[in-house]
């Protein structure tokens, strides 16, 4: 990438608390900062892109890099909205989860963006959610 762009997938090198604060301001995310590292820390792919050296996307997968993977917390620095850095966050995670069966929930607004990238809407899908009201509220949920 260029204009300053950086590619990342570790966790170390740039401050973390700014992951935190992009998921949490987007209410994609209320854990609190070591919580929230802990859960990219586990997580079997990760992507952060840095601009200038501060985080401007984010996402990551569950995986057993072989056959299953599922995406969470894309995100993207609202000033930088619409230069192809959510794309290239979702291409990066196909990358490291490569011949895997990806699947993904997204918040009812953006289903038209998922399929924009390539994704197919499944038929038979389930959820099981500790805190289903929000889930209910927010339109995920039939
Ligand atoms: C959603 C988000 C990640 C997109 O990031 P981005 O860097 O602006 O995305 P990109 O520039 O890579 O791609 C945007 C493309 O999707 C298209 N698009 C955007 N919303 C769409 C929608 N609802 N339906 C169809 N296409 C859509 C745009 O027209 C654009 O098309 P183009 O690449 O052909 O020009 C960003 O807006 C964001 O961080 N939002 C807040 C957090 C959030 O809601 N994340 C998603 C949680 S599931």
């Amino acid at each position: 990438m260029s204009d300053g762009f950086v590619i990342k997938t570790d966790i170390d090198g740039f401050d973390f608390r700014e992951v935190t604060d992009l998921l949490n301001g987007f209410g994609l995310s209320d854990l609190d900062n070591d919580k929230q590292r802990l859960v990219f820390e586990r997580s079997y792919a990760k992507v952060f892109i840095l601009k200038d050296g501060h985080v401007a996307a984010v996402g990551r997968a569950l995986s057993d890099g072989i056959a299953q993977a599922s995406i969470y917390n894309i995100a993207v620095r609202e000033d930088l909205w619409g230069k192809g850095l959510g794309r290239t966050v979702i291409n990066e995670l196909l990358r490291q989860v490569e011949g895997c069966n990806v699947v993904l929930y997204t918040h009812p607004k953006h289903i038209g963006l998922y399929e924009h990238w390539g994704f197919r809407k499944l038929k038979t899908s389930y959820a099981h959610f500790p805190n289903e009201e929000h889930f209910l509220a927010e339109g995920f949920l039939e």
